[in-house]
């Protein structure tokens, strides 16, 4: 069984998946998407999207592969070509983003719609790759309805494509629960390589039924794991590692310390306060911790409400 993080663009850079992983796990990550439009993106665009390139010790301690997001064949296939040669271990083909901003220009979930063009650039894309780049795609089960995951599934794995996660919703669906798990079986029996069910897979009770009705030994865990970081380990059955809260708390404050100096002092917290946005689900610790630093933009502040909250546990 493999575990993979699921890209979340604005959530998931390399701060957390460092955080992440370092839990253990999780076996692949996903950058967060790398818009392609006319051109070869400079190196420095995929250095900053992806500092693990750089540095074994920045991020996540796992390969991470280059999400690419666009819908022109020959821009997508150069990029992900530039991405191997700066020593990506994977490139990853995004048809699932529901945004409508990125829709708009034609990228992620709005191509479900256009079984030729995503043949095309997953075509074009492995023939840039050496052999030894796995390329990845993840798709939707439909646009506007659950209706083309089977026909785009079967012509991605004719084009080449090495894996395909598939998050059981359409466009439409949004992330509405529920995820249509059922609906990647046809996927996955028809498919060759492998196939990643995703989708609201919250708990190890999720996980088991997600495996039993897709048939899919590999899952891809997003909102899950930033709700429950020790998911992975549970799924695994790792029990003696799992995170009570002051685990938790001591997380946060790593998370707060390593991005404090990355943002203009008015969002400082921010992005703890988004990751605490998933915690609520699983640590009622998490909701006091939240009401208590909402309003906080100090950074001694902060760093005293985590240290109470930690102490408190
Ligand atoms: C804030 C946010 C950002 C996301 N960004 C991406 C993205 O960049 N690329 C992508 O393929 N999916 C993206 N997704 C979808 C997730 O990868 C995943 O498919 C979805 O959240 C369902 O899985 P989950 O229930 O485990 O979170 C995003 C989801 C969220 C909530």
């Amino acid at each position: 069984m493999r575990i993979y993080l699921a890209p979340m663009e604005g959530v998931i850079d390399h701060h957390l998946r460092q955080i992440l992983t370092r839990i253990g796990g999780i076996d692949f990550c996903t950058t967060e998407f790398v818009r392609v439009t006319e051109h070869t993106l400079p190196r420095k665009v995929f250095y900053r999207y992806c500092p693990e390139l750089q540095s074994s010790t920045i991020g996540a301690s796992c390969p991470v592969r280059i999400q690419l997001l666009g819908s022109n064949p020959k821009t997508l296939a150069s990029n992900a070509a530039k991405a191997a040669r700066l020593g990506a271990p994977g490139v990853d083909l995004n048809f699932g983003c529901p945004a409508k901003t990125v829709n708009k220009h034609r990228g992620g979930a709005c191509l479900l719609d256009d079984t030729f063009l995503i043949r095309d650039i997953v075509q074009a894309v492995r023939e840039a790759l050496p052999d030894s780049t796995p390329l990845s795609v993840k798709i939707r089960l439909g646009y506007a309805a659950r209706d083309s995951g089977l026909r785009n599934a079967e012509a991605i794995e004719a084009a080449g494509a090495n894996e395909l996660a598939v998050h059981a919703r359409s466009k439409a669906d949004a992330y509405k629960p529920p995820a249509y798990w059922c609906e990647i079986a046809e996927i996955q029996q028809t498919l060759g390589i492998p196939v990643i069910a995703n989708g609201d897979i919250w708990t190890v009770d999720d996980f088991l039924r997600c495996r039993e009705e897709s048939g899919c030994e590999h899952v891809m865990l997003g909102r899950g794991l930033l709700a429950r970081p020790d998911l992975a380990l549970r799924i695994r059955g790792e029990a003696d590692a799992l995170l009570d809260w002051q685990d938790v708390s001591t997380l946060l404050l790593d998370f707060f310390l390593l991005t404090r100096d990355q943002y203009p002092k008015k969002y400082l917290g921010n992005r703890l306060k988004q990751w605490l946005h998933y915690l609520k689900r699983t640590y009622v610790e998490a909701e006091v911790l939240f009401e208590n630093i909402k309003r906080l933009r100090d950074e001694a502040g902060l760093m005293q409400a985590l240290e109470v909250s930690s102490k408190a546990a």
